[in-house]
Formats: C-alpha cells, sequence, structure tokens
C-alpha cells in the first residue's frame, strides 16, 4: 500500500548523518539499498545522492512499522522518521562517513515501491555496458557513477565563476543553422518552411562567437552542445560538450596564460594538486618527431630519434631507398624491453605497423651474444657503434626503426610507442601532465579529398602577417605555413584548441582561396561572415575544452560516456530511447523528405 509524502519534510542527506545529530529526530527520503534481517531487527541501508545510512526498527519498538520494513525491496522508495544514535562497537564500518551511526526509525512511509532491477544498483555490479545504457537511470543512482556527475558539475560551477570573473559574458548561439566547418560531417535538420533546404546543427559556435567579437561583447563563453557526425571512440560522442570562449585584443601568449590560470584553478580544486606555470610548450614539429603525434603523452620518456644521418650509407635496402627519394629512418628504443617481449609479442607489433601503413618495423634486439634481428646483417661495425653511442643502447634493449617518408614514419612509431608504453607498462598512475601544442601548420593534404584542408579551421590566423608574403607562401610551399594556434593535452589526449582568428577579409579570402574554394561557394558558404569582417573586426582569438573529455581523464573515467548522462554506443545508438529511429510517413511528407532505404531495412 503506498503513502503519502504530506506532512513530512526532509531534514538531512544521508551522507550527512553523523555523530554531530547524536540523539536528533532526522527525516531521511531514499531509495533501499540493501535489506538485513538479524533475528528480529530489520536493518535497511538508504541511499540518496549523498551516500548510505544505515537504518534500524526493532518489533519491541514498534511493532508496525517493524511489519513494514519487512515487506520492502531493493529500490522502493521511502520516508524515514527517525533518532540518530551510535552504533555498537563491533558494528561500527569504517568505509562509511555514517558509518559510526545509525538511524532508529519510528516511522516508516513507502512512497513506491520497485521491479526488481536489472542488477544490483551498487558500485561492484558487474554489468555489460549495453545493460547500463539501457537503465541509464539505475545505473546513475551508483554511487561511484553518480559521483562523476557531481565532479562534472562542480567543474562547470568552477568554470563559470573563473570566467565571469575574468568579464566574459554567457551568451547562446543557434543550434539551427549553417554549416560550421569542424572537419567532420554536419548533422542536418530538414526545414518544413523551406522545403528541400537544411540546417546544420553548430560542429561548434566557431563563427557566431566571431561574429560576438565584431559585435563588441569582447568576451564571450559558453557551456555549448556541438554535433559532429563522425565514427566514434572512447573519446568522441556524435553530441558533446564545450567550454567555449572567445576574447578581443589579445595576444596568443596572454590567452594561453589565462587558460593556464584556469586549468590550475580546477587541478587544485579537484585533483589537489599543484600545477608548476607555466606549462610546457612543444612545437607541433617537436611533436610529431619525438613522440610521432599532435597529442603526446609525456608521462613516460621511450622517445623517437632520427638517425637519418647515421644510416645514409646504409648498405639496407629498407634504410637506403627512403633515405635516397626524401624520407627518413626513425627509431624507438626500448630501453631493457629485451626480456619482457617475447617473440609473439614482437611480430604483433610488427603486423600492427603494417595495418598502419608501415612497410615493416625492423627491430634489433640487443643481447649479450651480440645483436639479433633480420636486418642486422646489412649493418657495419661502424655503424653500429655510431647506433650505440647516440642512442645509447645497453643489453637489453630493442630498437625498432621506421623507414619511409616524415608522415608516414611519425604517426607509425607514434602508436608503436603507445603501444609499447602500455606492454612494457611505462605509464605511471596517477600523473598528470599537461603541456601545449603550438605552432601547427595552417594546411594538411588530405590523401582522400586530394587537396589541402584546414588542420584546425579555415578561420585560424596565419603566423605570417604580411599579405603579400603569405600569398608567395600559399603558391611556393603551402605545407609550410605556421598557424597562430595551440592545443591543451593532457596525458596524451587533446583536451581543448584554439587560435588567433583572420580579423582581415583580404586575409581570410586568400585562405579560403588556397583551400581551393571558389570565390562563389565562398560567397555561398560564408558570404555573411566574410561582410561581417569588412565592418570593423577588433583583432581576436579563443579557445574551446572539450568538457567531456576533460572530465572523464580528472575523474580518471574510462570513455566519455562515463562522465556524459545520457550517452550514445560507438554507434550511435541511445540504448535506453531507441534513438535513432524511423520517423512516420505524415512527417516525412511535411518535411518534402523520401528515405532510400527500403521500408522492411528500416525495421
Ligand atoms: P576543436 O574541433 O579542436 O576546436 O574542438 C575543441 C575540443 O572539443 C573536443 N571534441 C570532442 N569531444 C567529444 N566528442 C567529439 N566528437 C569531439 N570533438 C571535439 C576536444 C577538442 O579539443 N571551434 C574550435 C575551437 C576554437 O578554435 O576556439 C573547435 O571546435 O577536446
Ligand atoms: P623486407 O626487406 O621487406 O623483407 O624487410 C626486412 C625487414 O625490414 C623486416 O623485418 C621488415 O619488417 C622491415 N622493414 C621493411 N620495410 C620497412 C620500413 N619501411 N621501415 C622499417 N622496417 C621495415
Amino acid at each position: 500500500m503506498l503513502e503519502s509524502i504530506t506532512g513530512l519534510q526532509r531534514t538531512h542527506y544521508c551522507a550527512e548523518i553523523t555523530k554531530e545529530l547524536l540523539d536528533r529526530e532526522v527525516t531521511i527520503m531514499g531509495w533501499v539499498q540493501h535489506r538485513r534481517d538479524h533475528g528480529g531487527l530489520v536493518f535497511l541501508d538508504i541511499r540518496d545522492r549523498t551516500g548510505l545510512v544505515q537504518t534500524v526498527f526493532n518489533p519491541q519498538e514498534d511493532a508496525l512499522t517493524h511489519k513494514k520494513s519487512h515487506d520492502v525491496r531493493a529500490e522502493y522508495v521511502l520516508a524515514l522518521v527517525g533518532r540518530v544514535r551510535m552504533r555498537p562497537e563491533d558494528m561500527i564500518n569504517p568505509k562509511l562517513p555514517t558509518g559510526e551511526v545509525e538511524v532508529f526509525i519510528r516511522e516508516l512511509r513507502v512512497l513506491n515501491t520497485a521491479k526488481t532491477p536489472p542488477f544490483v544498483v551498487e558500485d561492484e555490479a558487474q554489468v555489460s555496458e549495453s545493460v547500463r545504457l539501457k537503465y541509464r537511470y539505475l545505473d546513475l543512482r551508483r554511487p561511484k557513477i553518480m559521483n562523476l556527475f557531481l565532479k562534472r558539475a562542480r567543474v562547470v560551477s568552477l568554470t563559470r565563476r573563473f570566467l565571469e570573473e575574468k568579464g566574459f559574458l554567457d551568451i547562446e548561439t543557434p543550434v539551427l543553422t549553417k554549416s560550421t566547418p569542424e572537419g567532420a560531417r554536419d548533422f542536418l535538420v530538414p526545414s518544413r518552411l523551406s522545403p528541400g533546404s537544411f540546417y546544420a546543427l553548430p560542429q561548434s559556435p566557431q563563427l557566431f562567437k566571431q561574429l560576438l567579437m565584431m559585435s563588441g561583447f569582447d568576451r564571450y563563453y559558453q557551456v555549448v552542445k556541438c554535433f559532429r557526425d563522425e565514427d566514434l571512440r572512447a573519446d568522441r560522442q556524435p553530441e558533446f560538450t564545450q567550454v567555449d570562449l572567445e576574447l578581443s585584443y589579445m595576444s596568443q601568449e596572454e590567452i594561453m596564460g589565462l587558460l593556464e590560470e584556469y586549468m590550475s584553478l580546477l587541478f587544485e580544486d579537484i585533483l589537489d594538486l599543484k600545477l608548476s606555470l607555466p606549462l610546457p610548450v612543444l612545437s607541433y614539429r617537436e611533436a610529431m618527431c619525438r613522440y610521432g603525434t599532435d597529442r603526446p603523452d609525456t608521462r613516460y620518456e621511450l622517445l623517437i630519434q632520427d638517425v637519418s644521418h647515421l644510416l645514409k650509407g646504409s648498405k639496407a635496402r629498407v634504410f637506403s631507398e627512403p633515405l635516397s627519394s626524401g624520407g627518413c629512418v626513425r627509431v624507438l628504443n626500448a630501453v631493457e624491453a629485451a626480456p619482457k617481449l617475447s617473440r609473439k609479442q614482437l611480430d604483433d607489433l610488427v603486423d600492427f605497423a603494417i595495418s598502419l601503413g608501415a612497410k615493416g618495423l625492423a627491430w634489433i634486439r640487443v643481447t649479450k651474444d651480440g645483436w639479433q634481428g633480420p636486418l642486422v646483417k646489412f649493418l657495419t661495425e661502424e655503424e653500429k657503434g655510431t647506433l650505440t653511442s647516440e642512442l645509447s643502447i645497453q643489453t637489453g634493449d630493442i630498437l625498432f626503426f621506421g623507414a619511409d617518408k616524415e608522415d608516414i614514419v611519425a604517426p607509425i612509431l607514434g602508436n608503436i610507442r603507445q603501444k609499447l608504453a602500455e606492454i612494457l607498462e611505462l605509464i605511471p598512475q596517477g600523473v598528470m601532465k599537461l603541456i601545449w601544442v603550438t605552432d601547427f601548420p595552417m594546411f594538411e593534404y588530405s590523401q582522400e579529398e586530394k587537396r589541402y584542408t584546414a588542420l584546425h579551421h579555415p578561420f585560424t590566423a596565419p603566423k605570417e602577417e604580411d599579405l603579400g608574403a603569405l600569398i608567395e607562401l600559399f603558391k611556393t610551399n603551402i605545407s609550410e605555413v605556421k598557424a597562430k594556434a595551440y592545443d591543451l593535452v593532457l596525458n596524451g589526449n587533446e583536451i581543448g584548441g584554439g587560435s588567433i582568428r583572420i580579423h582581415r577579409q583580404d586575409v581570410q579570402q586568400e585562405v579560403f582561396k588556397a583551400l581551393g574554394l571558389e570565390p562563389l561557394e565562398a560567397q555561398e558558404k560564408f558570404g555573411f561572415f566574410l561582410e561581417a569582417l569588412a565592418y570593423g573586426t577588433p583583432p581576436h582569438g579563443g579557445f574551446a575544452f572539450g568538457l567531456d573529455r576533460l572530465v572523464a581523464l580528472l575523474t580518471g573515467a574510462e570513455s566519455i560516456r562515463e562522465v556524459i548522462a545520457f550517452p550514445k554506443t560507438q554507434k550511435g545508438i541511445c540504448p535506453l530511447t531507441d534513438a535513432p529511429g524511423p520517423a512516420d510517413e505524415r512527417q516525412l511528407a511535411e518535411l518534402a523528405i523520401q528515405s532510400t532505404v527500403k521500408k522492411s531495412s528500416l525495421a
């Protein structure tokens, strides 16, 4: 029989019930975590968003209430009134903040019943992710999971406070808009009122935040949903949240300084860690050469070294061919790895490199009986000598060689470096390494599209400020043009990126041109923006953090799905609501949309 809450008012959250409230009467509301019957005495653990408290029912005190306590089951919703008392010495639970006390209940109301849940709502429950996401509301009741969201809310609150103290204004930008390119596919929304036309959901508020600088707001921020239709991974969701900001009249160094201050606040508050400022800065080039990625994990050494100059005259075709055609030879020295890596693991690493597009992955095992490996026979004593001294090679090391064009070798050895760090357990736990990566190229060549594309986005300012010199560079050496862009990398994850923007219309037009955007196309896609640039645009720049990634890293969560209340699976599906689903015929007709997918395959 369900009872009403009327007349009762919660006095405390569960976790607030400690010794300080001894002998006080309290009213709590929450779910039944656990019921134990100890021959007469009944114990109910009650849970709310703050934690657990133990309640006790004694048949001698109040037979009716005691009887009711027998009938409740896990996840029933209760209101309970009782007196706080100490637990007997031998029943104290030091693991719980409320573990010294219990509430002796005089009134129990069953506010609602619950079906037997598909898994026990506790931290230790072993449940597959698909079941967790289907019953996400139950999953979120688990203290460990709920705690992630308390932390997330704390990060957002600190963020708002910090930015507002610095004079940033929270301004909303449209969600139904035109395409804002950030390198992903757009999600499109058909327009009923303009049949055949589509809105695009924003991949970021990039254009609007720049327009807000043109409007004179000077400092803008927003905690904002962004939408990108891309292949999903542990650190990517189709909709995710950015802490997005933009400021006028600030240099790259000033913006980086401000963001460092923000990061140091978060580290101190959330992790109780003191960040040492200024943060280390790596250029894109250094990052690619030494770590094989533009988001290096600097928690461990294992650096990539270029040995092209040592192997110039090598007899090994694997080295000489790429070297004679403008390529390079780079090597990773896995120190003392020989005893730890089996032959099978070595072969797997070679296969892994090949799966990433390498022609091979030559390795050399340095043993007390000499050097072993497929290419050793081609190396002269002199080459061995110089390699030994330059790479400080010692017995027990394994060398991994990549030989090819630089842009092929770098990411492959970067991936091998990461894989080796995992296998050899080189990644220290509990360490946080935050660094800047700067001096990105403006453009990268897309093999897929057979043209240059913007490495960040097309609104990023080039380092070259003279327009004539810039146009010349576009013609002669486009891949060498550097951007005023900066990424923030935490333990090998890109947690945010930003740049100084182009604020001159003529420069923006040239950049569009360099990207192969015909004037007509540029006009059609970005005409409104190009025009706005012409009405007195202040120099400006900004940044966006990936909030989900940031929170996942600050809380040690394994994927960003953990810190998103209702995330989607790797396939972009929400197992709770079953979105996306088919639309009915009438709706489609109104939107002037016809699906090319046959009905039967939609089911
Ligand atoms: P960028 O595209 O680098 O920059 O995005 C900023 C940050 O957002 C996060 N992020 C994602 N997080 C989860 N799922 C995704 N699919 C996803 N895509 C990106 C990353 C990334 O660093 N407008 C620019 C910023 C600027 O220049 O001010 C932008 O969006 O952590
Ligand atoms: P191959 O001459 O192709 O039989 O290769 C001899 C050895 O060199 C094998 O161990 C290959 O994995 C390795 N190898 C081949 N090509 C490359 C390359 N481009 N970079 C590094 N190692 C390579």
